[in-house]
Formats: structure tokens, C-alpha cells, sequence
């Protein structure tokens, strides 16, 4: 039997480490001969686009190198499958191309909406009796907003970086002695965990960041101001975190006039732009020192603070997937399932694939204070397990290498 791995959605830090951990379990396998590396996610099923992932990971260095490099090596797509009821084309050529390469297992690295489409496919290969092909899902995002998992594989690596960047913001917005606002925006689109990770530099008696806002409470452009103004009294720089998804009580976007107003096949507004929207608000109301910096990219892609703990769960867990492919799952989703947090420990299970697509895991309410301005202490025994420990980048000419397909 061959295999197959794609990797779908939002690249994070820790997609590659997944992958490799497909690989690997997958070698020492000896009922698996090809492991085929699908590019740019199903549509590379749909379009017979793999590569023969042996002959590209042919050494020990190149699997560090993998574990090591941010993005999505065999690249990413963001499609959505139509029900398989009311048109079946699309499944009937995934299949062909599938029996086609003798692939009877394939494994789809993705966020909620590629659980999408390992649901889709799975009801797909039940409603027509097809038992040769299995599918499971590997989570990843950043955005930690995948349901029936303690947490997403590359979520760690990005939540530490947000944490250091924040702290890092933090030394520079002390130096000058007149008073300051610095607006840090972090991605997440609804979910509000990357923007609350910023609290983890608590732990080493930071007082920022001064006010935290997530999209799980309700933003009020009033209510922003007199926080700061607040802040402004008590601290010389105030730092100021805010996810990119915040909502008005209306349930609009808060910054919606700096969205392009494009939408993404699932339907998501592209985002981004709130931080900007604050520092004009600021400098307008307020007219003092402002600045804003949007994270972006940087947070899914700076593997150099990766979090070793996501490189290695990330890494297990894709391990663990070819294990439950060869015990006869599929439709299903990799899960961690938190056993403690000091110590920590988790051990790896399956879920439905369905109960994870298309659905949001949000911050809890509780762990929010009630002016819902800033993160509780619950929020930091919860995160500060994910950030620990470092991955030290393997370095050519004084830069970090990278693998490349
Ligand atoms: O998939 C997660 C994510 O990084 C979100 O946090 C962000 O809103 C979105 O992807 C950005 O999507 P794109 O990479 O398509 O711009």
C-alpha cells in the first residue's frame, strides 16, 4: 500500500514537524511502500500533483531541517469540496487518482476547514461502500480554534512568539520618557487565544500587557478609550494587544472599513487592519505618542522562537495518525487530550472528523476579567505548557536553513 499527506489552510511553524511525523512512522512501517507528498492540498489530489517524499527527505539532515522550517512545505490551498450528494465529479476523481497511485491512506494536515473536507470524503467513501481508501485529519493553526482538541499543533510556536515580540515591543516603548501607546494586533480571526498568549510574559513579572482585547467580548470604541486613558495614568508606555477579529455590538468587524470586504471560499473576511484603526483613533483622540504593529505573518512563520514542546507534540501526532490508519480509522481527526498541567502531560486520541469542521473553539468567557479588557491567571496555566522549551535552528552563513521542496 502507498500513502499520501497534504498540508491545507494557514501555514503555521509546526505543519512540517506533522508531516515529518507522517513520514517517519511511516518508513518504519512495512506495510507501507511510497509515501506520496500531495502539493498544494487537495487540489494537488484533484490535479496528480505528489512527490515521492523519500526521495526528498533522503537523509537525517534534511528531516531536522524539516521540523525545523516554518510554512507549508508541499504547499497549502484553501478549497471547498461541494456535497458529495449533489456533486460527486470531484470525489470520483479524487478516488481515481488515488487508486490510480495505490494510495490506501491519506492524511490531511489542516485547520476546520480541511476537517471539512476529511468529513466530506469519509461520508464520500461510506455512502459508496469504498473500504481500500481511508482518510484522517492532522490538526494545525495558530489560531487554536479547532473544537475536541486541547490545543492545535503550531499554536504553541506562534503563542510563544507573540509573547517574546510583545515583550521585546515592551523594552523599546520604555525608552523615551514621554508618555506612549503602542497597539500590538495579532491574527486569530474570531478566536482570541494568540492575542491572549501575550499575557505568558506575566510570568516573568511584566506588568504588559496593559489591556488584552479578544473577539470574544464585545469591543466598544468609547469604552477602548477610556480604557487607555486609564492605562495612560498608571503606566508611562501602555501597551495595548488586540486580536484582529475584535467585534462591535453589532457583530461587525470593528475596524470593518479597513477590510478589503473580500471574502475567502469558506466565506471568511480576509482581515487585519484594527491595529492602524486604533492609532489613528488614538492619535485623533488622545494626540499622544502612538504607533501600531501588526504581527501578520510573522507569527505563523518565526521558527527561529518555535516552541520545542508544538515541534515535538506536533511531530508525535503525526506519528500517531499512521498508527491509526493502520488500525482501521478513518473519518477521523488526531486529538491531544490534556491530562495535567504541572507537570504537564497529554496523550494523542481520535475524534469524528465532523465534530471539528466547520466549527470554532473560542476562549473561555472565565478566563477574561469582567471589564473585558485583560486575561485571568486560569489563561496562563493553560498556555504556559505550550510555549516550553527551544528548537535551535541549524545555521549556513549565519542564517537559518531551510528545507525546500
Ligand atoms: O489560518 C489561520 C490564519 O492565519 C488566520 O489567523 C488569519 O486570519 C488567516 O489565516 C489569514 O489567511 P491567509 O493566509 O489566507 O491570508
Amino acid at each position: 500500500m502507498n500513502i499520501a499527506v497534504a498540508q491545507s489552510g494557514g501555514p503555521t511553524c509546526a505543519i512540517n514537524a506533522s508531516l515529518a511525523g507522517v513520514y517517519s512512522a511511516a518508513q518504519k512501517e512495512a506495510s507501507i511502500d511510497k509515501i506520496y507528498g500531495v502539493l498544494n492540498g487537495i487540489e494537488g489530489i484533484i490535479n496528480d500533483e505528489m512527490v515521492d517524499l523519500s526521495e526528498k527527505i533522503s537523509s537525517d539532515v534534511n528531516y531536522q531541517l524539516l521540523l525545523r522550517t516554518p510554512s507549508a512545505v508541499l504547499g497549502s490551498c484553501r478549497k471547498k469540496l461541494p456535497d458529495h450528494r449533489e456533486k460527486s465529479e470531484i470525489y470520483e476523481k479524487i478516488t481515481e487518482i488515488l487508486r490510480k497511485r495505490g494510495i490506501g491512506m491519506f492524511f490531511y494536515i489542516g485547520g476546520n476547514d480541511s476537517m471539512d473536507t476529511v468529513a466530506k470524503y469519509s461520508d464520500y467513501l461510506r455512502c459508496n461502500n469504498i473500504d481500500d481508501i481511508k482518510i484522517i485529519g492532522i490538526p494545525k493553526t495558530i489560531d487554536n480554534d479547532l473544537c475536541e482538541t486541547d490545543h492545535s499543533p503550531g499554536f504553541g510556536s506562534a503563542a510563544k512568539y507573540v509573547a517574546a515580540t510583545v515583550q521585546e515591543i515592551t523594552r523599546d516603548s520604555n525608552v523615551y520618557s514621554i508618555p506612549s501607546v503602542t497597539i500590538i494586533e495579532t491574527m486569530g480571526r474570531h478566536a482570541g487565544w494568540l492575542a491572549a498568549a501575550s499575557c505568558c510574559i506575566r510570568a516573568n513579572g511584566e506588568a504588559a500587557p496593559h489591556l488584552i482585547y479578544l473577539p470574544e467580548t464585545t469591543f466598544s470604541i468609547e469604552r477602548f478609550l477610556a480604557d487607555v486613558k486609564n492605562e495612560m495614568k498608571k503606566h508611562r508606555a501602555v501597551i495595548v494587544v488586540v486580536s484582529e477579529g475584535v467585534k462591535t455590538a453589532e457583530g461587525k468587524f470593528a475596524a470593518e472599513e479597513y477590510q478589503s470586504g473580500q471574502k475567502d471560499v469558506f466565506g471568511h473576511s480576509y482581515l487585519s487592519g484594527i491595529g492602524k484603526f486604533l492609532e489613528k483613533l488614538v492619535a485623533a483622540e488622545i494626540g499622544c505618542k502612538v504607533r501600531s504593529i501588526e504581527l501578520n505573518v510573522m507569527q505563523r512563520c518565526s521558527s527561529h522562537i518555535a516552541s520545542l514542546e508544538d515541534i515535538q507534540s506536533s511531530e508525535a501526532i503525526g506519528m500517531a495518525a499512521v498508527e491509526a490508519g493502520i488500525s482501521g480509522k478513518s473519518g477521523c481527526m488526531m486529538t491531544f487530550v490534556r491530562e495535567s498541567d504541572m507537570p504537564y502531560s497529554y496523550r494523542i486520541d481520535t475524534t469524528d472528523a465532523s465534530k471539528a469542521a466547520n466549527s470554532e473553539k473560542f476562549f473561555p468567557r472565565e478566563w477574561i476579567n469582567e471589564e473585558g479588557n485583560n486575561v485571568l491567571p486560569p489563561a496562563y496555566d493553560y498556555l504556559m505548557p505550550l510555549i516550553q522549551g527551544e528548537l535551535h535552528a541549524i545555521m549556513k552563513n549565519g542564517m537559518p536553513l531551510n528545507f525546500v521542496i
